[in-house]
C-alpha cells in the first residue's frame, strides 16, 4: 500500500525543520571558522581597527578620471546575546561570508548601525567579535539601538568616535551620528534600560524625533569647509537624512538644516540604515539609498514613500531571511553610486546612479509584483 499523501502543512513543517536544522549546522561551522579566522586575520592580514584606515592617494586622478571603486555594507543586525536569539547571529555570519566572498573584494565594508538590539555590552561585544572576521577594513556607524542604554559609552570604547570623516580615492566621506534625541528620560526618572526600550519602540510617542543636533551640524559644517565643492561627498547616516514617516521615526528632525549644509556640493550620496528596506530618494543634488537589514525587513510606511522608490516585494513571513540582505555600492567616476541590493532569497536589485540623475526617466530597476501573503 502506498504511503498516505502528506498534507501541505505537514510538508511545509518538514521542509522548515530541515531548513532550520541546516542553518544550525551552518551556524556552528561558520561561527567556529570565523572565530578562528578573526584571531588569525588580525595578525596575518594586518586587520586594522576601523578608524586607522589608511588613506589612499590616487596619483594623476584629475587627468585620468577617478577610478570607480566598490564598498560593501552590512547593516541593522540587531544582535541579542546568542543564547537568547541565534537567528540574528546566523544572519550576520551569512552577511560576513557574503562580503568576504566578493570577487574582487570591496575596498571596505560599511557597517550601517544597530549592531545591538538593546545596547548591551554582551550584544556589542558579540558584534565586535564577529565583525573581526571581515577581511577588509570596516567603517562603523552607530544606530539608536547601540546608543541609548549607556549613551554610546561601550560602543565608543569598541569602535571610536561616532562622527568622523575620511578621504578615499577622491571622495570625501562623512559619518554622522544622526540619532540624537532630546532628553525625555531625566524628568521621568527612567532607568537606562527603560530609556533604551523607549527608543527601541519606534512608535511609542514618548521620545523625540531623531536629529543630528546643533553640535553635530556644527561639526559637519567645519569638516566640509576644507572640501572643494566639486569633490564628491559620501555621507553615512543611520536615519535617512530626510523626512519620510514621523510616527515610526523614519525621520530626521533637522534634515532641512543638514541638507542645506550639503547643498553647495555638486554630488552628494547618502547611505543610511534604520529603515530596513529598499529605499531610493533624491532631493536636488543629494541622492539617498537605504540599506537592507540582516535581521528583519520593515514594511513600507503607509505614506511619505519617496517617488523614486521601487518597492521590494513584501517579505514572505514563512521565510526568515526574505527581505533581508546586505549589499554593495559602486562609486562611479562622477562620484555617484550604483547601489546593489543583495536580497537574500530574492533576485538582487541594482538602483543605478543614472536612474536618480534622470529623476527616474532612465534605467529604472525592475518593478516587483508585490504578492500578498
Ligand atoms: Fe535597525
Ligand atoms: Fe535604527
Amino acid at each position: 500500500m502506498s504511503k498516505p499523501a502528506r498534507s501541505i502543512e505537514t510538508r511545509h513543517h518538514e521542509e522548515r525543520d530541515a531548513f532550520f536544522a541546516g542553518l544550525r549546522r551552518m551556524s556552528r561551522r561558520s561561527f567556529l571558522r570565523l572565530a578562528g579566522l578573526s584571531a588569525g586575520l588580525a595578525m596575518a592580514k594586518r586587520l586594522v581597527p576601523p578608524h586607522s584606515f589608511q588613506l589612499v592617494e590616487v596619483a594623476g586622478a584629475a587627468e585620468t578620471g577617478k577610478p570607480p571603486f566598490t564598498f560593501a555594507y552590512i547593516s541593522d543586525t540587531h544582535l541579542y546575546p546568542a543564547r537568547l536569539n541565534d537567528r540574528f547571529v546566523r544572519a550576520i555570519l551569512k552577511a560576513v561570508d557574503d562580503v568576504n566572498s566578493l570577487d574582487p573584494p570591496p575596498d571596505f565594508v560599511l557597517f550601517g548601525g544597530d549592531l545591538a538590539q538593546l545596547g548591551q555590552r554582551e550584544e556589542l561585544d558579540l558584534g565586535h567579535e564577529i565583525l573581526k572576521g571581515v577581511k577588509v577594513p570596516v567603517r562603523m556607524m552607530v544606530g539608536e539601538h547601540d546608543w541609548f542604554f549607556d549613551m554610546g559609552e561601550h560602543w565608543r570604547a569598541l569602535f571610536g568616535p561616532e562622527q568622523y570623516s575620511f578621504d578615499y580615492k577622491g571622495v570625501h566621506f562623512v559619518t554622522l551620528m544622526s540619532v540624537q534625541e532630546k532628553d525625555f528620560w531625566t524628568e521621568r526618572g527612567m532607568t537606562p534600560m527603560q530609556r533604551m526600550q523607549t527608543v527601541a519602540g519606534l512608535d511609542n510617542g514618548l521620545q523625540s524625533r531623531f536629529e543630528v543636533g546643533a553640535a553635530g551640524r556644527e561639526w559637519l559644517t567645519k569638516d566640509l569647509e576644507k572640501v572643494d565643492k566639486k569633490t564628491p561627498v559620501g555621507v553615512f547616516s543611520h536615519s535617512p537624512l530626510y523626512k519620510y514617516y514621523r510616527p515610526w521615526n523614519f525621520w530626521t528632525e533637522d534634515a532641512d538644516d543638514v541638507q542645506a549644509i550639503l547643498r553647495p556640493f555638486e554630488h552628494v550620496t547618502v547611505l543610511h540604515g534604520h529603515t530596513h528596506q529598499l529605499l531610493t530618494n533624491r532631493i536636488d543634488n543629494i541622492y539617498f539609498h537605504g540599506m537592507l537589514s540582516t535581521a528583519w525587513p520593515w514594511p513600507y510606511a503607509p505614506e511619505g514613500l519617496p517617488k523614486l522608490t521601487i518597492q521590494q516585494n513584501r517579505a514572505d513571513p514563512f521565510d526568515q531571511f526574505d527581505g533581508c540582505g546586505d549589499g554593495s555600492v559602486e562609486l562611479t567616476e562622477s562620484g555617484l553610486a550604483n547601489a546593489l541590493y543583495n536580497l537574500w532569497d530574492r533576485n538582487p536589485v541594482t538602483v543605478r546612479a543614472s536612474y536618480l540623475a534622470s529623476s527616474g526617466a532612465q534605467d529604472a530597476p525592475p518593478r516587483t509584483k508585490l504578492p500578498s501573503y
